[in-house]
Order: C-alpha cells, then sequence, then structure tokens
C-alpha cells in the first residue's frame, strides 16, 4: 500500500473551508491569542496561506503577507511569513520545516519577491537561522496611526540566494489594505 501523499493548498487569505478555518482559529488562539509583543499593533493583511496535509489531516499552516517595507532608506516588497503552527501532537516531525520550503518557494518563485521578512519570538529565532534567516539588528520601527513603534522582539530576513547580512535599517510603514490575486489552487 502506497503511504499517504502529502497536498499543499493554498488560498486567498480568508478563501477557507470551514474545516480550515476552524483549523486556523483554533491553532492561532492556542498559539498566537496571548502574544504581548504584539499588543497594540496595526496587523497586517493575510494575503495567502499555505496549509500542508496529508489526507484529510492538516498537518500545518503559514500566512502571508506582500509587505511594503523600507530597507536602508528604499522601499520594497517582502514576502512577510506569519502564523507559523503545527498542532502540539505533531511537532518535531518535520512538518514545519517542509510547509517553511514550500512558502519560501511561494515568495521568491510564484510572488517573484527579492526578500522574506518575519517577525517572530525570541525563542523561534534559530528555528529560523537553521533556515538560514538572518536576525536584523534592532531597532526595527513600526508606523502605526499613534506614531512610530519599535518591535520588541526578533525581526528576520531571507533573500531569495541566501546571502543577506542582518545589517539593515528598516522600517515598516502602515501596510496596504489591498492585495494582488492570484487563484487558489491544490498543488
Ligand atoms: C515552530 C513550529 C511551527 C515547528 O513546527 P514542527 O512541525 O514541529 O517543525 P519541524 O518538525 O519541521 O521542526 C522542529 C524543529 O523546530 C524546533 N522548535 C520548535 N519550537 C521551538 C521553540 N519554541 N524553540 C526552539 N526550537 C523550536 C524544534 O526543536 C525542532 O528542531 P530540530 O529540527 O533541530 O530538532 C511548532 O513548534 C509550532 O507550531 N510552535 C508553536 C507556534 C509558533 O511558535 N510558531 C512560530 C511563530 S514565529
Amino acid at each position: 500500500m502506497n503511504p499517504p501523499a502529502y497536498h499543499l493548498d493554498v488560498m486567498r487569505g480568508n478563501d477557507v473551508t470551514p474545516a480550515q478555518e476552524q483549523f486556523i482559529n483554533h491553532w492561532n488562539q492556542c498559539y498566537f491569542g496571548e502574544v504581548a509583543v504584539a499588543k497594540g499593533l496595526t496587523k497586517a493583511p493575510v494575503h495567502w496561506r499555505l496549509i500542508l496535509r496529508q489526507d484529510q489531516c492538516l498537518l500545518s499552516h503559514v500566512a502571508l503577507t506582500e509587505l511594503g517595507i523600507e530597507m536602508d532608506g528604499q522601499m520594497m516588497k517582502a514576502g512577510a511569513v506569519g502564523g507559523l503552527f503545527t498542532p502540539h501532537p505533531l511537532h518535531g516531525m518535520g512538518h514545519g520545516n517542509s510547509l517553511m520550503d514550500r512558502a519560501e518557494e511561494f515568495i521568491f518563485d510564484r510572488l517573484k519577491l527579492s526578500m522574506g521578512i518575519l517577525f517572530c519570538l525570541p525563542e523561534l529565532v534559530s528555528f529560523y537561522s537553521k533556515r538560514h534567516w538572518s536576525l536584523v539588528t534592532p531597532p526595527v520601527t513600526l508606523e502605526q496611526k499613534g506614531g512610530l513603534a519599535t518591535w520588541g522582539a526578533a525581526v528576520m530576513i531571507l533573500f531569495a540566494d541566501r546571502t543577506q547580512s542582518g545589517q539593515h535599517s528598516i522600517h515598516v510603514p502602515i501596510p496596504a489594505r489591498d492585495s494582488e490575486r492570484i487563484d487558489s489552487t491544490t498543488e
């Protein structure tokens, strides 16, 4: 008998099935409901969601945003990675890394962006470092309705050719609400 196949579901931000919505809401609440460092900050819209599954079993989720950022004084678009999770009974089986492989591919090959960025908790830096992401030297500033804020945790970046360093000045203007459109697919 063949082992069950892995599938990648790619959806626009909120174009999800009831089962996917329940999966996302439940585990988002478990993992990110009380993230103190993000409290009070404007959330960027989610443009894409990638979910790794094995048959009907949902294994791992990540959200992507095409985010305008100012790097070293130049405006550019980066693929912002957020909300990566694997339900805890499935941790350590390679699903998170496998989904990140696909997410990085999506950012560079499909969205044709030259850079990935993520805002994460300090304890996750080693997870992304092993994937060749670089920790940006602080401060990273975020434009907010009430003025300028400084991100209080880690920011990491990845270039398509993995040659980046963390020595950049990064500022994030208020994210645009509109998004480019792409068809939902299953691969
Ligand atoms: C981070 C996470 C997505 C990894 O998913 P996963 O399916 O277990 O990933 P993999 O099996 O591919 O890889 C597991 C690796 O991540 C490491 N890791 C996971 N959580 C970690 C943490 N909090 N601190 C340090 N390392 C961690 C494991 O030690 C393991 O390392 P190894 O490969 O060197 O043994 C999962 O632990 C998770 O959902 N965590 C809670 C949500 C979260 O914090 N998301 C990150 C937001 S930036």
